[in-house]
């Protein structure tokens, strides 16, 4: 490759040697005979700075008048490519500069059009303009942290033995029960529409406009969704290949307007066979420590920006989770917990209720300073698939709750007893045909197995300690925005 990344070239030896340098120009400065050019390709945080001394140029061959040309073509978001020599930078904060030869601008970014100039602008109107905000310091940090956390994340299973399998995103069977799915269909809308006004629809009952729809016509001749979990089928490779885990995308149709949600993120399920609940805990916690010190290790210098620029100490912040231990608690004790600081919510806690986000914040921000697992809650909030206890009233369900952010791990140990499982589908007016291939891993080898699903976007709400999930995804969807 004849180019070279800026990332490497701020780490070489000012060696005098010539190189090329391509990238987007963040600013040009000019004072007397010297110009500064600070050049970004995103591959690191930093620019590297090319210099122009026009009484003393690199060298003999440098063409002024050429340059001088270009030079009048730059502006801010301009992208260039550049030949020039490597040498010490007397400036602080960097080591090396490069000090020009030849000039090319590639692209031209005029000032009066090009939304991104020098000043800060608000995420709001970097959300606008979401196919540029890349190149902005915020979101090219966010986009290397993404990479990066999605680097670490297979690091982590590949190393303990774990196999990437690839659960399917068109799906027939919903996976947690909530009914947030995302319909896929080639029938067309408008017709059935116009077979429902024909046939009076005003009114209709829900079952009399379903029997308008005649899915065995449809692509798939059955209903179909796309996945809210990839957790079902990873059960089915669990129970072949021990530890398995995904790493896609899933969909939820759920209408939460919230900082924490998307209808399209991706998820990290682990799943594994000959793991009880304990098991489960120890490898999340460990999982999601392995995660932290790697951004604070290896992305050393987009953390400092996150740290002096997002959100001031969440250095210090994720340094101390990885230093703690987790706090492990039950959902009664959690319950009891709340209810002592009853008067603290907006929604009262009691044991039955289904944790809120305030309710999160509290444990882990309030009591414990620190991520808290809560398990063993009441079976009715949970989904179908959670080992029932010896109680008969709760789940041997896992969330990991951390301070700032809420619930960033979803888990349990899986029901993996046929009759038991088949009793809670029939109860919860699942229709047990839809998960014969389900129950089969309970009617042949059927073993203990657990496993989680880890928010890839919540993870790097918490890493980066960014307000909104919207801002750590490239392209967001939620109610009522899908653009780009
Ligand atoms: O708790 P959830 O619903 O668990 C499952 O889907 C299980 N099948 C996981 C498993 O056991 N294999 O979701 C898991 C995690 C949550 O803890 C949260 O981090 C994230 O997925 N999540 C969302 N992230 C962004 N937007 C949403 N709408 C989310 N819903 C869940
Ligand atoms: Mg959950």
């Amino acid at each position: 490759m004849k180019t070279q990344l800026i990332k490497d070239i701020l780490v070489s030896q000012p060696d005098g040697r010539t190189l090329t340098v391509c990238g987007w120009v963040r600013t040009k400065r000019e004072s007397k005979n010297l110009v500064f050019i600070q050049v970004n390709d995103g591959s690191c945080f930093a620019s590297v700075q090319l210099t122009l001394d026009r009484e003393n140029p690199a060298d003999a061959s440098v063409n002024l008048n050429s340059i001088e040309n270009e030079l009048k073509k730059i502006t801010t978001g301009a992208s260039i490519q550049a030949e020039g020599k490597l040498v010490p930078s007397p400036a602080s904060g960097q080591a090396v500069e490069v000090a020009l030869v030849s000039l090319t601008v590639l692209g031209e970014a005029p000032a009066d059009a090009y939304p991104l100039q020098k000043k800060n602008h608000s995420l709001e109107f970097l959300r606008e303009n979401a196919h540029l905000r890349a190149r902005t310091n915020t979101f090219g940090a966010v986009a290397r942290m993404r990479s990066q956390m999605a680097y670490a994340i297979h690091t982590f299973f590949q190393d303990r033995g774990f196999q990437y399998v690839h659960t399917p995103i068109i799906t027939a069977s919903d996976a947690e029960g909530a009914g947030e799915m995302f319909q896929v269909t080639t029938l067309s809308m408008e017709k059935i529409a116009e077979n429902g006004v024909s046939a009076g629809a005003k009114g209709m009952s829900a079952e009399k406009a379903a029997a308008l729809v005649d899915y065995g016509k449809d692509f798939f001749g059955k209903k179909a969704s796309l996945t809210v979990s990839g957790q079902l089928e990873a059960e089915t490779y669990a129970t072949a290949l021990s530890r398995v885990y995904t790493f896609g995308p899933t969909f939820r149709a759920e209408n939460s307007n919230t900082t924490r949600h998307l209808a399209e993120f991706w998820m990290i399920e682990p799943e594994i066979a000959f793991f009880d609940l304990n098991d489960n805990m120890d490898i999340a916690e460990e999982f999601v420590k392995y995660l932290l010190n790697w951004a604070l290790t290896k992305c050393t210098a987009d953390m400092q920006f996150f740290n002096d620029r997002i959100q001031k100490g969440i250095i210090d912040t994720l340094a101390h989770v990885v230093n703690s231990d987790f706090v492990r608690i039950t959902y009664t004790e959690a319950v009891a917990e709340l209810e002592k600081n009853a008067d603290k919510f907006e929604f009262k806690p009691y044991w039955g209720c289904d944790l809120q986000s305030e309710h999160e914040k509290f444990l882990t921000e309030v009591v414990y300073k620190r991520p808290v697992i809560v398990t063993g809650y009441p079976k009715e909030i949970k989904a179908f698939y959670m080992k029932l206890n010896e109680d008969g009233k709760t789940v041997r369900a896992m969330d990991v709750l951390v301070p700032g952010l809420g619930e960033i791990i979803g888990g349990s140990e899986r029901e993996a007893d046929y009759d038991v499982l088949l009793d809670r589908i029939r109860k919860l007016g699942l229709n047990p045909d839809d998960y014969r291939w389900y129950l089969d891993l309970r009617r042949f080898g059927s073993v203990p197995h657990s496993g989680f699903g880890l928010g890839f976007e919540r993870l790097l709400l918490y890493v980066t300690g960014m307000g909104n999930i919207r801002d750590v995804i490239p392209y967001p969807r939620a109610p009522k925005l899908a653009d780009f």
